[in-house]
Protein backbone atom coordinates (compact mmCIF):
# COMPACT_ATOMS: atom_id res chain seq x y z
CA UNK A 1 0.00 0.00 0.00
CA UNK A 2 0.96 3.73 -0.63
CA UNK A 3 2.30 5.63 1.72
CA UNK A 4 0.64 8.86 3.26
CA UNK A 5 3.15 11.15 2.60
CA UNK A 6 4.05 12.50 -0.66
CA UNK A 7 7.84 12.12 -1.60
CA UNK A 8 9.23 15.42 -2.01
CA UNK A 9 10.27 14.60 -5.40
CA UNK A 10 6.89 13.56 -6.63
CA UNK A 11 6.36 15.78 -9.80
CA UNK A 12 3.23 17.89 -10.35
CA UNK A 13 0.68 16.39 -12.62
CA UNK A 14 0.08 19.20 -15.01
CA UNK A 15 -0.20 17.85 -18.38
CA UNK A 16 -1.59 15.03 -20.16
CA UNK A 17 1.15 13.30 -20.54
CA UNK A 18 2.16 13.49 -16.99
CA UNK A 19 -1.56 12.47 -16.03
CA UNK A 20 -1.35 9.63 -18.58
CA UNK A 21 1.73 7.80 -16.87
CA UNK A 22 -0.17 8.57 -13.69
CA UNK A 23 -3.07 6.46 -15.06
CA UNK A 24 -0.89 3.80 -16.21
CA UNK A 25 0.55 3.86 -13.10
CA UNK A 26 -2.47 3.59 -10.72
CA UNK A 27 -4.25 1.09 -13.22
CA UNK A 28 -1.21 -1.37 -12.27
CA UNK A 29 -1.50 -0.64 -8.65
CA UNK A 30 -5.10 -0.76 -8.25
CA UNK A 31 -4.99 -4.50 -10.11
CA UNK A 32 -2.27 -5.42 -8.21
CA UNK A 33 -4.06 -4.33 -5.13
CA UNK A 34 -7.30 -5.86 -5.90
CA UNK A 35 -6.99 -8.81 -8.01
CA UNK A 36 -10.22 -10.51 -9.13
CA UNK A 37 -12.38 -9.04 -6.02
CA UNK A 38 -14.89 -6.41 -6.06
CA UNK A 39 -14.90 -3.11 -5.28
CA UNK A 40 -17.39 -0.61 -3.66
CA UNK A 41 -17.28 3.27 -3.99
CA UNK A 42 -19.77 5.66 -2.88
CA UNK A 43 -19.75 7.77 -5.91
CA UNK A 44 -21.40 11.83 -4.64
CA UNK A 45 -20.61 13.28 -8.42
CA UNK A 46 -18.22 15.41 -6.95
CA UNK A 47 -14.20 15.66 -8.98
CA UNK A 48 -12.99 13.43 -6.43
CA UNK A 49 -14.92 10.49 -5.94
CA UNK A 50 -15.87 10.77 -10.15
CA UNK A 51 -12.42 10.78 -10.73
CA UNK A 52 -11.66 7.73 -8.57
CA UNK A 53 -14.54 5.76 -10.63
CA UNK A 54 -13.32 6.71 -13.99
CA UNK A 55 -9.94 5.22 -12.56
CA UNK A 56 -11.38 2.45 -11.68
CA UNK A 57 -13.30 1.75 -14.35
CA UNK A 58 -10.21 1.66 -16.61
CA UNK A 59 -8.55 -0.98 -14.03
CA UNK A 60 -11.18 -3.18 -13.15
CA UNK A 61 -14.13 -2.52 -15.09
CA UNK A 62 -17.29 -4.04 -13.65
CA UNK A 63 -15.43 -5.26 -10.61
CA UNK A 64 -16.07 -1.78 -9.25
CA UNK A 65 -19.45 -1.36 -7.87
CA UNK A 66 -20.17 2.51 -7.57
CA UNK A 67 -23.34 3.56 -5.31
CA UNK A 68 -24.56 7.43 -5.90
CA UNK A 69 -26.83 7.96 -3.32
CA UNK A 70 -29.17 10.85 -3.95
CA UNK A 71 -29.88 12.45 -0.59
CA UNK A 72 -32.51 14.89 -2.17
CA UNK A 73 -30.20 17.61 -1.41
CA UNK A 74 -28.49 17.88 -4.52
CA UNK A 75 -28.74 20.73 -7.02
CA UNK A 76 -30.57 20.91 -10.13
CA UNK A 77 -30.14 17.63 -12.71
CA UNK A 78 -26.92 16.73 -10.70
CA UNK A 79 -27.87 13.04 -9.74
CA UNK A 80 -29.55 12.77 -13.20
CA UNK A 81 -26.00 13.63 -14.53
CA UNK A 82 -23.98 11.23 -12.48
CA UNK A 83 -26.30 8.49 -13.90
CA UNK A 84 -25.92 9.31 -17.60
CA UNK A 85 -22.10 10.09 -17.34
CA UNK A 86 -21.82 6.99 -15.02
CA UNK A 87 -24.29 4.44 -16.62
CA UNK A 88 -24.99 5.91 -19.94
CA UNK A 89 -21.32 6.64 -20.91
CA UNK A 90 -19.05 5.02 -19.01
CA UNK A 91 -21.26 1.76 -18.22
CA UNK A 92 -19.93 1.38 -14.96
CA UNK A 93 -21.79 -1.12 -12.58
CA UNK A 94 -23.71 1.89 -10.78
CA UNK A 95 -26.68 1.53 -8.26
CA UNK A 96 -28.69 4.76 -7.98
CA UNK A 97 -30.23 4.93 -4.65
CA UNK A 98 -33.25 7.78 -4.29
CA UNK A 99 -33.43 8.41 -0.72
CA UNK A 100 -34.97 11.68 -1.10
CA UNK A 101 -37.72 10.31 1.31
CA UNK A 102 -35.46 9.14 3.41
CA UNK A 103 -33.49 12.08 4.44
CA UNK A 104 -36.47 14.60 4.47
CA UNK A 105 -38.98 12.52 6.73
CA UNK A 106 -35.73 12.50 8.84
CA UNK A 107 -34.75 15.94 8.55
CA UNK A 108 -38.30 17.18 9.12
CA UNK A 109 -38.71 20.09 11.72
CA UNK A 110 -35.23 20.31 12.58
CA UNK A 111 -33.63 23.67 12.40
CA UNK A 112 -30.14 23.43 14.24
CA UNK A 113 -27.12 23.64 11.78
CA UNK A 114 -25.20 20.83 13.71
CA UNK A 115 -28.16 18.50 14.09
CA UNK A 116 -28.81 18.63 10.43
CA UNK A 117 -25.11 17.93 9.20
CA UNK A 118 -25.19 14.56 12.18
CA UNK A 119 -28.46 13.24 10.82
CA UNK A 120 -27.45 13.70 7.08
CA UNK A 121 -24.03 12.46 7.77
CA UNK A 122 -25.03 9.41 9.32
CA UNK A 123 -27.87 8.55 7.28
CA UNK A 124 -25.89 9.11 4.42
CA UNK A 125 -23.73 5.74 5.86
CA UNK A 126 -26.54 3.99 7.10
CA UNK A 127 -28.55 4.18 3.19
CA UNK A 128 -24.93 3.20 1.66
CA UNK A 129 -24.47 0.25 4.46
CA UNK A 130 -27.61 -0.80 3.75
CA UNK A 131 -26.68 -1.02 0.10
CA UNK A 132 -23.38 -2.95 0.64
CA UNK A 133 -25.05 -5.58 2.79
CA UNK A 134 -27.01 -6.73 -0.18
CA UNK A 135 -23.91 -7.46 -2.29
CA UNK A 136 -21.60 -10.21 -2.15
CA UNK A 137 -17.88 -11.08 -2.44
CA UNK A 138 -17.11 -7.09 -1.68
CA UNK A 139 -13.66 -7.02 -0.48
CA UNK A 140 -12.50 -3.41 -1.09
CA UNK A 141 -14.08 0.43 -0.31
CA UNK A 142 -12.25 2.94 -2.67
CA UNK A 143 -12.37 6.64 -1.37
CA UNK A 144 -11.67 9.98 -3.22
CA UNK A 145 -9.19 11.06 -0.46
CA UNK A 146 -6.84 13.89 -1.79
CA UNK A 147 -3.61 15.05 -0.48
CA UNK A 148 -5.68 18.00 1.69
CA UNK A 149 -7.60 15.72 3.53
CA UNK A 150 -4.44 14.06 4.71
CA UNK A 151 -2.82 17.32 5.91
CA UNK A 152 -6.36 17.89 7.22
CA UNK A 153 -6.64 15.48 9.42
CA UNK A 154 -2.84 15.79 10.87
CA UNK A 155 -3.95 18.97 11.60
CA UNK A 156 -7.36 17.79 13.24
CA UNK A 157 -4.89 15.55 15.21
CA UNK A 158 -3.39 18.68 16.53
CA UNK A 159 -6.44 19.72 18.49
CA UNK A 160 -7.49 22.43 17.19
CA UNK A 161 -11.43 23.56 17.31
CA UNK A 162 -13.25 22.22 14.74
CA UNK A 163 -16.05 24.90 13.12
CA UNK A 164 -18.38 22.33 11.77
CA UNK A 165 -18.45 18.25 11.70
CA UNK A 166 -17.23 17.81 8.15
CA UNK A 167 -19.11 15.13 6.04
CA UNK A 168 -17.54 12.32 4.67
CA UNK A 169 -18.10 8.35 4.12
CA UNK A 170 -15.78 7.05 6.93
CA UNK A 171 -17.08 5.57 9.75
CA UNK A 172 -18.77 2.34 8.86
CA UNK A 173 -20.61 0.23 10.59
CA UNK A 174 -18.07 -2.98 12.41
CA UNK A 175 -19.87 -5.25 10.28
CA UNK A 176 -18.52 -4.14 7.27
CA UNK A 177 -15.07 -3.83 6.84
CA UNK A 178 -12.97 -3.06 4.28
CA UNK A 179 -9.80 -2.75 2.85
CA UNK A 180 -9.40 0.88 1.62
CA UNK A 181 -7.93 1.74 -1.96
CA UNK A 182 -7.54 5.16 -2.49
CA UNK A 183 -5.67 5.83 -5.57
CA UNK A 184 -5.14 9.88 -5.47
CA UNK A 185 -4.69 10.58 -2.17
CA UNK A 186 -1.20 11.56 -3.13
CA UNK A 187 -2.78 14.33 -5.27
CA UNK A 188 -3.53 18.11 -4.84
CA UNK A 189 -6.81 19.22 -6.11
CA UNK A 190 -5.62 21.07 -9.74
CA UNK A 191 -3.67 17.50 -10.45
CA UNK A 192 -6.85 15.41 -9.55
CA UNK A 193 -8.66 18.20 -12.47
CA UNK A 194 -6.00 17.29 -15.07
CA UNK A 195 -6.25 13.34 -14.33
CA UNK A 196 -9.90 13.55 -14.72
CA UNK A 197 -9.22 15.72 -17.97
CA UNK A 198 -7.10 12.87 -19.14
CA UNK A 199 -9.89 10.22 -17.87
CA UNK A 200 -12.11 11.87 -20.72
CA UNK A 201 -14.67 13.10 -18.21
CA UNK A 202 -17.09 15.69 -19.06
CA UNK A 203 -15.24 19.17 -18.29
CA UNK A 204 -18.22 20.30 -16.37
CA UNK A 205 -17.80 17.15 -13.95
CA UNK A 206 -14.16 18.09 -13.77
CA UNK A 207 -14.13 21.88 -12.79
CA UNK A 208 -17.48 21.27 -10.61
CA UNK A 209 -17.34 24.11 -8.34
CA UNK A 210 -16.89 22.67 -4.52
CA UNK A 211 -20.23 21.40 -3.34
CA UNK A 212 -20.80 20.50 0.69
CA UNK A 213 -21.74 17.06 1.53
CA UNK A 214 -24.56 17.83 3.31
CA UNK A 215 -25.78 19.50 -0.19
CA UNK A 216 -28.18 22.13 0.00
CA UNK A 217 -29.18 20.95 3.60
CA UNK A 218 -26.77 23.55 4.70
CA UNK A 219 -27.89 26.43 1.58
CA UNK A 220 -32.03 25.80 2.90
CA UNK A 221 -31.61 27.54 6.68
CA UNK A 222 -33.56 26.56 9.32
CA UNK A 223 -36.06 23.45 9.26
CA UNK A 224 -35.94 22.38 5.86
CA UNK A 225 -39.61 21.96 3.49
CA UNK A 226 -39.77 20.30 0.44
CA UNK A 227 -41.51 23.73 -1.05
CA UNK A 228 -38.67 25.79 -0.32
CA UNK A 229 -36.00 23.94 -0.90
CA UNK A 230 -37.52 23.35 -4.31
CA UNK A 231 -37.33 27.04 -4.56
CA UNK A 232 -33.92 26.98 -3.69
CA UNK A 233 -32.52 24.54 -6.18
CA UNK A 234 -34.56 26.29 -8.96
CA UNK A 235 -33.27 29.84 -8.05
CA UNK A 236 -29.58 28.01 -7.35
CA UNK A 237 -29.97 26.78 -11.49
CA UNK A 238 -30.62 30.47 -12.85
CA UNK A 239 -27.82 31.55 -11.03
CA UNK A 240 -25.58 29.09 -12.25
CA UNK A 241 -26.92 29.33 -15.58
CA UNK A 242 -26.81 32.97 -15.37
CA UNK A 243 -22.90 32.55 -14.69
CA UNK A 244 -22.08 30.10 -17.30
CA UNK A 245 -23.72 32.30 -19.82
CA UNK A 246 -21.75 34.87 -18.77
CA UNK A 247 -18.28 33.68 -18.34
CA UNK A 248 -18.20 34.22 -14.63
CA UNK A 249 -18.59 30.18 -13.76
CA UNK A 250 -15.33 29.03 -14.61
CA UNK A 251 -13.96 32.67 -13.00
CA UNK A 252 -15.44 32.28 -9.74
CA UNK A 253 -14.70 29.57 -7.12
CA UNK A 254 -18.08 29.47 -5.51
CA UNK A 255 -21.44 30.80 -6.40
CA UNK A 256 -25.00 29.79 -5.16
CA UNK A 257 -28.39 30.90 -3.71
CA UNK A 258 -28.74 30.15 0.11
CA UNK A 259 -32.85 31.09 1.31
CA UNK A 260 -33.94 31.28 4.74
CA UNK A 261 -36.83 30.40 6.60
CA UNK A 262 -38.04 34.15 6.52
CA UNK A 263 -40.75 35.29 4.83
CA UNK A 264 -41.64 39.04 3.98
CA UNK A 265 -44.61 41.08 1.73
CA UNK A 266 -44.08 41.42 -1.31
CA UNK A 267 -46.78 42.38 -4.38
CA UNK A 268 -47.41 40.14 -7.32
CA UNK A 269 -50.43 40.37 -9.99
CA UNK A 270 -51.67 43.10 -8.06
CA UNK A 271 -52.35 41.19 -4.41
CA UNK A 272 -50.28 40.75 -1.68
CA UNK A 273 -47.62 37.86 -2.30
CA UNK A 274 -45.43 36.47 0.57
CA UNK A 275 -42.17 34.82 -0.24
CA UNK A 276 -39.13 34.25 0.71
CA UNK A 277 -35.60 36.11 -0.24
CA UNK A 278 -33.17 34.37 -2.03
CA UNK A 279 -30.07 35.57 -1.50
CA UNK A 280 -27.06 35.23 -3.45
CA UNK A 281 -23.78 34.71 -2.59
CA UNK A 282 -20.54 34.42 -5.18
CA UNK A 283 -17.16 34.17 -3.33
CA UNK A 284 -13.10 33.61 -4.53
CA UNK A 285 -10.54 31.79 -2.81
CA UNK A 286 -7.16 29.55 -2.68
CA UNK A 287 -7.86 27.65 0.12
CA UNK A 288 -11.68 27.90 1.71
CA UNK A 289 -9.91 29.22 4.73
CA UNK A 290 -10.72 33.02 3.89
CA UNK A 291 -12.77 34.22 0.78
CA UNK A 292 -13.55 37.30 -0.95
CA UNK A 293 -16.69 39.08 -2.75
CA UNK A 294 -16.24 38.60 -6.75
CA UNK A 295 -18.07 41.47 -7.85
CA UNK A 296 -21.10 40.96 -10.18
CA UNK A 297 -22.08 43.11 -12.74
CA UNK A 298 -25.03 45.09 -11.53
CA UNK A 299 -26.90 44.76 -14.84
CA UNK A 300 -26.74 40.83 -14.24
CA UNK A 301 -27.63 41.46 -10.75
CA UNK A 302 -30.51 42.78 -12.45
CA UNK A 303 -31.31 40.48 -14.63
CA UNK A 304 -30.96 37.60 -12.14
CA UNK A 305 -33.36 38.89 -9.82
CA UNK A 306 -35.98 39.02 -12.48
CA UNK A 307 -35.41 35.68 -13.45
CA UNK A 308 -35.55 34.82 -9.93
CA UNK A 309 -38.38 35.97 -8.69
CA UNK A 310 -40.29 36.06 -12.03
CA UNK A 311 -39.54 32.16 -12.52
CA UNK A 312 -39.12 30.73 -9.21
CA UNK A 313 -42.31 30.00 -7.15
CA UNK A 314 -42.28 31.51 -3.56
CA UNK A 315 -39.22 33.98 -3.98
CA UNK A 316 -40.34 37.45 -3.69
CA UNK A 317 -36.99 39.11 -2.93
CA UNK A 318 -33.25 38.68 -4.18
CA UNK A 319 -30.03 39.75 -1.88
CA UNK A 320 -26.76 40.13 -2.41
CA UNK A 321 -23.96 38.73 0.60
CA UNK A 322 -21.11 41.02 0.44
CA UNK A 323 -19.30 39.26 3.73
CA UNK A 324 -15.77 38.35 3.75
CA UNK A 325 -14.58 34.73 5.02
CA UNK A 326 -14.24 36.18 8.34
CA UNK A 327 -15.92 36.68 9.13
CA UNK A 328 -18.56 34.74 7.49
CA UNK A 329 -18.04 31.77 6.48
CA UNK A 330 -18.57 30.74 2.80
CA UNK A 331 -21.53 28.87 3.85
CA UNK A 332 -24.40 30.09 5.90
CA UNK A 333 -25.55 26.66 7.53
P1 LIG B 1 -17.03 27.19 5.09
O1 LIG B 1 -18.53 27.34 5.07
O2 LIG B 1 -16.54 26.42 6.27
O3 LIG B 1 -16.71 26.27 3.83
O4 LIG B 1 -16.30 28.48 4.89
C1 LIG B 1 -15.42 26.07 3.27
C2 LIG B 1 -15.57 25.21 2.03
O5 LIG B 1 -15.92 23.89 2.40
C3 LIG B 1 -17.13 23.51 1.78
N1 LIG B 1 -17.85 22.66 2.74
C4 LIG B 1 -17.83 21.31 2.71
N2 LIG B 1 -17.24 20.45 1.87
N3 LIG B 1 -18.13 18.66 3.10
C5 LIG B 1 -17.41 19.12 2.07
O6 LIG B 1 -16.89 18.32 1.31
C6 LIG B 1 -18.76 19.46 3.98
O7 LIG B 1 -19.42 19.00 4.91
C7 LIG B 1 -18.59 20.86 3.77
N4 LIG B 1 -19.05 21.96 4.43
C8 LIG B 1 -18.57 23.03 3.78
C9 LIG B 1 -17.84 24.81 1.48
O8 LIG B 1 -18.79 24.65 0.42
C10 LIG B 1 -16.69 25.68 1.11
O9 LIG B 1 -16.26 25.43 -0.21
Amino acid sequence: MQSNVRPENMQRITNAQLANEFIEQQIKEIRAQVGDKKVLLALSGGVDSSVVAALLIKAIGKQLISVHVNHGLMRKDESENVVKVFKDQLDANLIYVDATDRFLNLLAGVADPESKRKIIGKEFIEVFADEARKLEGVSFLAQGTIYPDILESFKQAEGKKAVKSHHNVGGLPEDLQFELVEPIKLLFKDEVRVVGEALGLPHGMVYRQPFPGPGLGVRCLGAITRDRLNALREADAILREEFDKNGLAEKVWQYFVVVPDIKSVGVKDESRYEGWPAIIRAVNTTDAMSATIEEIPYSLLHHITYRITHEVEGINRVLLDLTPKPIGTIEWE
